[in-house]
């Protein structure tokens, strides 16, 4: 008898249905070159905006911490993991996002799926924005809360959703500040203003905002001049601009010790390694200080939109690094993406349920040291890609 005879089936529908995934492997630093399968190639789709994976300081940093405190942090962090590096890079966080505080946890998924159920329960309502990360959807799913979706970005239908929500104890409103599968910012001035007049509260993921965004690079808050509103919560991940790994969430200090209390998946998982810890330290230091690298990376985004348009793409434009080649059909877009790879550059394919049916696409993000070259280099084979894929239709 075939016990996995059940798993065979399920790999063959979700090739026949072109959903199969499977790993590529990176041989070099990914910064905006990287060597995959022997070949040099253009990377676009790296969430390593600024590079500071590969800085200087934050390498030296790590090297440091590695050596005082050795590969791992022995516990969970209410145990035997809380190393004193954790306060440093908590301040720091919370000083770059003008707050009162700031936890962190060793995921950007895990701080949304535990600060989400932790202040959402029983007998309140989450409004999430339709395009939110999964990492948003599943903790609401963990959530005991009610949930309601709003159409992307749509105020009207927020409002609306707003207006019908009486007799619950909170309302949370749950929006990512840039979109990352979109590019697109989320109106957070209108956004907030709603929140503040049906009495709801506004978590904000600023996974794709922190170090792109606002004069110090702390983000969409900051960006829309929101940073003085205390009661607006910030969560986001240190594994994009910053360069590592971890997440977080910024707010006030009773909020923060409550999350101490009650996020699951702050309470139930190891703390992360020292050297992660100091990277990120270092790397949030160069944030404040990197305006000119953040302004060559919108620059970068900007060059990119302008030759996609004078090339006849279909894109979303938007003022970030990330950029959404609309493509359609899954397979269309994954093949699309083999043909570019063959043309020496990298933008993976995006498919359902990561974004929805019929809008599979390249999800195309720069980064700050791509060059003039790479981006014509990008924009040549996407015209050879274009011309090939077309042929065989
Ligand atoms: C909007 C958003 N939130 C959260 C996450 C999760 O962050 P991490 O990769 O640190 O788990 C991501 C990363 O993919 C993201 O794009």
């Amino acid at each position: 008898m075939n016990h996995d005879r059940w798993i065979e089936d399920k790999i063959a529908q979700l090739r026949q249905d072109n959903l199969w995934r499977s790993l590529r492997s990176i041989e070099s630093i990914p910064l905006g070159r990287a060597t995959i399968d022997g070949k040099e190639i253009v990377l676009l789709g790296s969430n390593n905006y600024l590079g500071l994976s590969a800085h200087p300081q934050v390498i030296e940093a790590a090297n440091n911490a590695l050596t005082e405190f050795g590969t791992g942090s022995s516990g969970s962090r209410l145990t035997t993991g809380n190393l004193n590096l954790y306060t440093k890079l908590e301040r720091k966080i919370a000083s770059l996002k003008q707050t009162e505080a700031a936890i962190v946890f060793s995921s950007g998924y895990l701080a949304n799926i535990g600060v989400i159920p932790a202040l959402a329960v029983e007998g309140d309502l989450i409004l999430s924005d339709e395009l939110n990360h999964a990492s948003i959807i599943d903790g609401c799913r963990l959530s005991k809360a009610r949930k309601s979706i709003y159409l992307h970005s749509d105020l009207n239908h927020l409002e609306h959703l707003l207006k019908d929500a009486s007799g619950y104890q909170h309302r949370w409103i749950i929006t990512d500040g840039i979109f990352s599968m979109d590019g697109d910012i989320a109106s957070l001035p209108d956004i907030y203003d709603l929140a503040c007049q049906y009495n709801a509260r506004l978590i904000v993921d600023d996974a794709h905002g922190l170090g792109i965004l606002g004069k110090k690079g702390s983000g969409t808050v900051e960006h829309f001049g929101l940073s003085q509103n205390q009661d607006i919560i910030q969560t986001g991940t240190l594994s994009k601009a910053v360069g590592g790994l971890g997440g977080y969430v910024a707010a006030s200090k009773n909020l923060v010790e409550l999350l101490i209390n009650q996020a699951r998946s702050f309470i139930f998982s190891t703390g992360l390694p020292p050297a992660t810890l100091a990277a990120a330290t270092t790397a949030v230091d160069i944030i404040r200080s990197c305006a000119s690298v953040r302004q060559n990376l919108l620059k970068n985004a900007q060059n990119l939109q302008n030759a996609l348009l004078q090339n006849g793409f279909d894109f979303l434009p938007n003022e970030t690094q990330i950029i959404p080649l609309i493509i359609g059909p899954a397979k269309q877009a994954l093949h699309f993406s083999e043909v570019l790879f063959e043309h020496g550059v990298y933008a993976p394919a995006i498919r359902p349920p990561t974004v929805p049916e019929g809008t599979s696409r390249l999800r195309m993000s720069v980064i700050a040291s791509h060059t003039e070259n790479d981006i014509k280099k990008v924009i040549q084979a996407l015209i050879a890609s274009r011309t090939a894929v077309d042929k065989l239709h």
